[in-house]
């Protein structure tokens, strides 16, 4: 549908944007299916909360609302630099990652060049893209959903600016081992930046596993997201970061809005890099849940792609929609994977013990009714 007709047309952009479609809040399944429980499985969020750090510091900032944010973020970068072993000049702080791949798409992107993404992957990498007028070139994942890179090296042209990759990958739950990643990289040309999208990444618990840091201290086009939204637990605070080469992170600052990040946010987030205790108990809470979860799909001989994540990508076949529905009714809220062209699938968030076990005896109820 054209936006403009009696009113002024927008940017040619704007009309290929799709709104992001999040997981169903709890407050909606509520009022919808007339709930009081409600478990939200879908939106990858940590289940034990925000560290009791964070929200510490959070209470003694609120007497300082009517003042401005460090529009600088300089304590949470210097907080973030010294965790990472990098310099503040390497970092960069914004409204979540999100906000992240918006900056870089815009001090980076020019109509016509070219973004390569995962195809499926977290949707905002082509969102970046298109709204620069960039074109999305999508490359497959294997059938067993791990990243085709050859294919992916393949598909870098003279118009290449940006390619997106996420490990753990979202919304499989797959990674990609330290030694494709390294070549994989070792191969690119230098007008392409690599981004490799860590939100998931203290989950991943493979010996093999690699963030990509070394690449950014090697001097590499090499940019690292990571956000305070998932084992952080301040998902509603909207906060992550970007790691990399001085050049970049510059070019990031020079598109983004004064006061990007609030101050909750950071005083929230310097709290929260530090409880190593509160990342600890949300990994073990992760990993039990991951076995738990695991059991009960292969006890109902359900399919799953086995995650190094906070999420398991699961397979029902012709019936998944059904199931997601069910669930809902139940209290249950899942990831339909038709977001991402799954629909034979759904993605479950780990969640708490109670939480996992309320999702399954609700499975067990929908999978018998659904014969
Ligand atoms: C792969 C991936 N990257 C980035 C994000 C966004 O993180 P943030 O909440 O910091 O915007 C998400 C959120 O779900 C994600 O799944």
């Amino acid at each position: 549908m054209s936006l403009g007709s009696i009113f002024p047309s927008t940017r040619k952009q704007v009309e290929q944007l799709e709104p992001y479609s999040p997981g169903k809040p709890i407050w909606e399944v509520q009022r919808e299916w007339g709930l009081e429980r409600v478990v939200k499985l879908a939106s990858n969020e940590n289940p034990l909360g925000p560290s009791p750090k964070a929200v510490e510091a959070i209470m003694q900032q609120l007497a300082e609302l009517h003042r401005y944010p460090d529009s600088s973020g300089g304590e949470l970068k210097r907080a973030i630099a010294l965790h990472y072993q990098l310099q503040e000049q390497q970092v960069m702080i914004g409204n979540g990652a999100d906000e992240l791949i918006t900056l870089l798409s815009e001090a980076y992107l020019e109509d016509g060049d070219e973004v390569l993404v995962p195809s499926p992957s977290f949707t905002e990498y082509a969102f970046g893209g298109k709204l620069m007028g960039a074109k999305i070139v999508e490359i497959p994942l294997d059938p067993r959903f791990n990243y085709n890179l050859d294919r992916m090296a393949s598909a870098v042209t003279d118009r290449t600016k940006i390619i997106y990759l996420c490990s753990p990958h979202n919304p499989t739950g797959s990674y990609i081992p330290r030694s494709s990643l390294d070549s994989f990289i070792q191969k690119l040309p230098s007008h392409v930046i690599l981004v490799l999208d860590g939100a998931y990444s203290h989950y991943a618990t493979a010996g093999d596993y690699s963030n990509g840091l070394d690449w950014v201290r090697r001097n590499k086009s090499v940019v690292v997201l990571q956000t305070f939204s998932k084992i952080y637990g301040l998902a509603g605070l909207r906060i992550g970061f970007a790691l990399s080469v001085e050049p970049i992170i510059a070019a990031m600052h020079r598109v983004k809005e004064p006061f990007n990040v609030n101050t909750l946010a950071q005083k929230a987030a310097v709290a929260a890099l530090t409880d190593e205790e509160h990342v600890q108990r949300s990994l073990a809470v992760n990993e039990e849940g991951r076995r738990y979860l695991y059991a009960a799909f292969e006890a109902k001989g359900l399919p799953y792609t086995p995650s190094m994540s906070n999420f398991i990508l699961v397979e029902f076949g012709e019936i998944a929609y059904r199931v997601y529905q069910h669930l809902l009714k139940q209290g249950i809220i899942v990831r339909y994977g038709g977001t991402w062209g799954l629909t034979g699938h759904l993605r479950v968030s780990v969640g708490s013990e109670l939480e996992n076990r309320l999702f399954v005896e609700a499975l067990d109820k929908v999978l018998s009714q659904l014969g």
